[in-house]
This record gives C-alpha cells, structure tokens and sequence, in this order.
C-alpha cells in the first residue's frame, strides 16, 4: 500500500519557437554536415530554434498557461514554481522568478532545478516530495531550454543535435489511487567534464579570450555520453519498476529523453518495452534537454496515448552526469 499521498499530472502543455531549422539548412550555414549523417546517427529531421522576440520565459509561460487550463487551476492558485533549466534567460534571478513574474503567481515560491537534461525529471521528484511534506498543494513544473544560445554554432559535434522548447505540468493532489507510483534520481560529478560549458562561470569569469575560443559554449565528448546514457538509463528503468513494484509488461507508454534514437531504442530493448509502446518526437524536435519529456508527455496526451489507468515510465539522462526514473499512473 502506497505510503505517501497521491500526487497526480492535472495538466500538460508545451510551446516551441516558430522556426523549425531542418538538417538539409546546415550546409547552407557553413557546417560540414548532411542530413544522412544527421538521421542515421541521430534519428533527428529538424529542430525549432528560437528567434529574436521569444525567450525561455515567454515559452515557459505558453506551456505554462496551457497546462494550468487543462488543470483548470489559476495562476493564483500556484503554490509552488519549479523551472528545469541550463540555459535560463539571465544567469541571476532564476528563471522561475522571472516565469512567476510572467504568470502573474504571486502566491508561489519559485526556484530552478539545474540537473540539464534531468532538470524537469529531478523538479518532478522535488515537487513530489515537497507534497508529501505538506508543503504544497499545487505546483508547476516547467523544464524549458533555449539551447540554440548556448551551444557553438561552428561545432558539427553539438550545433545539430539540440533544439529550444518548453514543456509545463501542473501536479495536484488526487484522491482516486493514481499519480506518482515511483521515483529515482542519481548523479555522477566525476564525470562533469564529458558533457559541460568549460569557462564563462564564476570560477573563470568571461573574458576576451574565452570569448574568442568559444570555451562558454557546451562541449561534449559525444561517444563516452553515449555509453553512459544507455547504461544510466537502462538501470533507471529497472530501479523505477522496482520501486513500483511492476514489470516491464505492466507499461503501457515509455517516455524516454528524447536525445537521440539509438539511446531511446537501447534503452527500450535493455527495459523490454516493445517499439510500439515506446514514444518517439526526437526526430522533429530534437534533443530539447530538460524540456524533452514534458513536451513528449503532452504530444503523447494529444495523441491519446495516454487515457486514465494508463501506466507511463518516463527516463532521463543529462549533463552532471544526472539521471533518474519515475512511474506514474494516469
Ligand atoms: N556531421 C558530420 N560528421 C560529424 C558530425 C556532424 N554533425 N558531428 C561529428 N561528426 C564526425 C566527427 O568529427 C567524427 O569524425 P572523426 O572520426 O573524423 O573524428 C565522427 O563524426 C564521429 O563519429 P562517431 O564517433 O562514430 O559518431 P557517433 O556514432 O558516436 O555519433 C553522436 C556521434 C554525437 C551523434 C553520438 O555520440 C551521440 O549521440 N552522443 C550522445 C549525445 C547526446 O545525446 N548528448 C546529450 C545527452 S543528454
């Protein structure tokens, strides 16, 4: 019997930028690339891209109020922000300030969560925890990027792989017996340095220099991420189906990180979740970092892949190294 209280998804919305850039565009902005190298190591087909009027805020704040109509729940009534994020607008306040400033939810304590492309998973199991402390009655998290800003657009190794969205849940109570079931968080900081923004921080404040060489940008050694994506998220998958004391034919729905095909297909054969049960967007979005799963989730819910009683395992994996799990039942 299920100790704490029953914390449920009452709604889900996402927004993306208006650009889509296709892999066929590169070429043409002087990137030795094509689209075949692309797809077949990548799955991905295009991305949206941010332009000069919109911000990780404003689309924040498009998921945001579309989660929150579906919830049916007001801005007023938000006890709690929490954005996933590396790559806020500004780098001092939080981007969840700004998104509270943005709604209007003047009640809510908000804060960031930055665990890069696990910050919405770890602000889920915050949120959850933060309800059965008693804590918060409704909360909304938010895992939204604007990658295209922060990566280094003369780099093949990383330029093609990333896009910009946001992707907004609002979490409540519920009395019926459904909503969170397990959850599962780790992290590895010995291995930072395979996936990180070297220079550009408060250890090594900007410079000329670091300018010049590009050392702010991310930086990936994209192989060794690879192995420890499969690895990580293959043993989430059982530690989350261990703590919800089911097995793999029990989910009805895998909503893995959208990072890369190959990792996803890895990961679902290591959990033995067939193809068909597996929800794919990698390929029109491509890698949205925290804002992957919450705009999967919400694609998945339009589809009607997701009805009450449906059983969905969501897995992810990022820079830190950070990954985690979680089980929910609709
Ligand atoms: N277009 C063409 N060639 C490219 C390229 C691109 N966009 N990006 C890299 N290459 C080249 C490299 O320069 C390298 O060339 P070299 O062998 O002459 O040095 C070669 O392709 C690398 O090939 P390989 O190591 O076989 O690639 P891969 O199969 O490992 O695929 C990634 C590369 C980046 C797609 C893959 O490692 C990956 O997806 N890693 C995980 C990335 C990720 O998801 N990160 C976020 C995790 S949250």
């Amino acid at each position: 019997m299920k100790q704490r209280p029953w914390v449920m998804i009452a709604g889900t919305g996402h927004a993306v930028p208006k650009r889509v850039l296709r892999n066929e565009e590169f070429a043409a902005m002087g990137i030795d690339t094509s689209d075949e190298w692309i797809r077949e190591r990548t799955g991905i087909r295009e991305r949206h891209i941010a332009g000069p009027g919109e911000s990780l805020t404003s689309l924040s704040a498009e998921a945001a109020h579309k989660a929150m109509a579906v919830a049916g729940v007001t801005a007023a009534e938000l006890d709690m922000i929490i954005v996933g994020t590396c790559s806020p607008d500004r780098l001092l306040p939080s981007a969840a300030v700004e998104l509270q400033a943005a709604l209007g939810a003047t009640r809510a304590v908000a804060f960031d969560v930055d665990a890069a492309c696990s910050g919405w998973l770890y602000g889920m199991q915050v949120a959850e925890a933060m309800m059965a402390a008693g804590n918060a009655e409704t909360i909304l998290v938010v895992g939204a990027e604007l990658l295209s800003r922060i990566v280094n657009w003369k780099d093949r190794n990383t330029c093609v792989l990333f896009g910009d969205g946001a992707g907004a849940c609002v979490l409540t109570r519920s009395t019926k017996q459904r909503g969170i079931l397990s959850c599962y968080m780790r992290s590895d900081g010995t291995l930072a340095n395979l996936l990180h923004r070297p220079k550009g921080g408060a250890a090594e404040p900007m410079t000329a220099e670091i300018l010049a060489e590009g050392s702010h940008f991310v930086h990936m050694k994209g192989r060794e991420v690879f192995k420890n994506a499969v690895r990580s998220m293959s043993d989430a998958c059982d530690r989350a189906l261990d703590g919800a004391k089911l097995s793999s034919s029990d989910i009805d729905l895998l909503i893995p990180h959208q990072a890369n095909l190959r990792i996803i297909e890895a990961t679902a054969k290591h959990a033995n979740v067939p193809r068909e049960k597996v929800f794919v967007n990698v390929d029109r979005y491509g890698n949205t970092s925290a804002a992957s799963i919450p705009i999967a989730l919400d694609e998945a819910i339009a589809q009607g892949r997701v009805k009450d009683g449906t059983i969905v395992m969501f897995v992810a994996f990022g820079a830190g190294f950070t990954w985690g799990s979680m089980v929910v039942r609709f």
